[in-house]
């Protein structure tokens, strides 16, 4: 099969599996070119470990300090005459990479919030690796079947209160316009801390301590986002937000029971806003993405999701470091983003971007660039023209 990028909006439809094998060959090149990250995890369990912050956390893992790694996602298959998700392809060449360099790496693939998953998981942790010293809770997804109730929440990305209207870009098209979100309504609100809130993670780890599968002095970690004014209306303070502050609220909870069980720690890192399929789906946050990206790259202190959680890794959590906490407890590697010299930029860029200066105020075509790279499109060496097997069992 021959396989290009189909783009639909804010997905791709297709993915390249040489192309991710190549993109995840670059983010281990990088971890190991920024050298070993001494006293880091040695047994690692990644919940959502196929793409974004996750899948970085589990290269992190494995090359930065060898670990090794169990990862949980939820990915397609190829099906006839469709590739599958570039999840899928990651995952397998992440695991192939892992295995060739001598390091244990295994795989669920099936629905996370579900307890026959997480029976799966322990069952493998116990099999295999005894115990684990590091938790990472990096889901992103639109619905969840909740485990006891069985009602289906679905998440939306919804401003709370009053209406939002504000530019916004279709990335595809090119085309910036302004949109405007109405509120969600309390159903709404609830609905998306059932999906993106911390009541799984608290699951989770429930889970692995009653099974006594946490070592001592375990540690578990979960990301959020918090943002510049400019998104605060449809992320900070809307569905998504109130999602995220819930999710604090499960990292201060874990935290006390991993204190009180194996004198562990739990918290929770803001990262920097980044391309990942979660991010592409926000209205507006797009648009801040590419002038973000511009500023960024000018100043010399642009990172994509490898670069930030190595850094979190290297800096704050491993290496002889100690985390250094904001005033509500949380790490920030989104600290280069926020600084106000970056933001100021960006708020000076923002109200002149138009369908017509788009390409030259804005890094749309970094954007679109690295959304690409996250199907597998773009990579160098790659020969797009060349029938490639899309069919490739997970291992
Ligand atoms: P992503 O879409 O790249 O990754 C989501 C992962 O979750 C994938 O591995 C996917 O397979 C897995 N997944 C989704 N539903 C699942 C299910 N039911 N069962 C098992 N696995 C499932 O998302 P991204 O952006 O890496 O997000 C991860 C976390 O980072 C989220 O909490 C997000 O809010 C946070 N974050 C994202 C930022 C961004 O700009 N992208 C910025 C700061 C934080
Ligand atoms: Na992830």
């Amino acid at each position: 099969m021959i396989i290009k990028p189909k783009v639909r909006g804010f997905v791709c439809v297709t993915a390249h599996p040489a192309g991710c094998a190549a993109h995840i060959q670059q983010q281990i090149d990088y971890v190991k070119a920024k050298g070993p990250i001494k006293d880091g995890p040695r047994k690692v369990l990644v919940i959502g470990a196929s793409t974004g912050f996750g899948l970085s956390s589990r290269i992190t893992a494995a090359f930065g300090s060898g670990a090794a790694t169990l990862g949980i996602f939820y990915e397609r298959p190829s099906e006839e005459g469709r590739p599958a998700t570039p999840g899928w392809y990651n995952s397998i060449a992440f695991t192939q990479a892992a295995r060739a360099a001598g390091l244990y790496a295994q795989n669920i693939n099936g629905d996370a919030f579900s307890d026959d998953i997480k029976k799966q998981a322990l069952a493998i942790i116990a099999r295999d690796l005894g115990q684990v010293d590091l938790v990472v809770y990096s889901l992103a997804s639109p619905r969840r079947q909740h485990p006891r109730t069985g009602a289906v929440h679905k998440s939306t990305l919804q401003p709370i209160g009053t209406a939002y209207t504000n530019k916004t870009v279709d990335t595809d098209k090119g085309i910036v316009s302004e949109v405007t979100i109405q509120p969600a309504d309390e159903a709404g609100i609830a609905d998306t801390l059932a999906v993106m809130g911390g009541e799984d993670w608290e699951m989770w780890m429930d889970a692995l301590s009653e099974a006594k599968l946490l070592a001592p002095g375990a540690t578990a970690i979960s990301y959020s986002y918090i943002g510049p004014i400019h998104t605060w209306p449809i992320y900070k303070d809307g569905t998504i937000g109130r999602a995220k502050i819930d999710l604090e609220r499960a990292a201060k909870a874990i935290h006390a029971k991993l204190q009180a069980t194996v004198g562990g720690r739990a918290f929770i890192s803001v990262n920097k806003a980044l391309v990942t399929q979660a991010s592409s789906a926000i209205p507006v946050v797009p648009l801040y993405i590419s002038i973000l990206y511009k500023v960024m790259k000018a100043a010399g202190t642009h990172e994509g999701c490898i670069e930030q959680i190595q850094r979190l890794f290297a800096t704050q959590l491993f290496n002889g470091q100690q985390p250094t906490f904001d005033s509500e407890g949380r790490v920030r590697v989104d600290d280069w983003e926020m600084r106000p010299a970056i933001q100021d930029a960006i708020s000076a860029i923002w109200p002149h971007v138009t369908t017509e200066n788009l390409v030259e105020l804005t890094d749309i075509t970094g954007y679109r660039t690295e959304f690409l790279k996250m199907f597998g499109f773009g990579l160098p060496g790659i020969d797009y023209d060349a029938d490639i097997e899309p069919h490739l069992p997970m291992i």
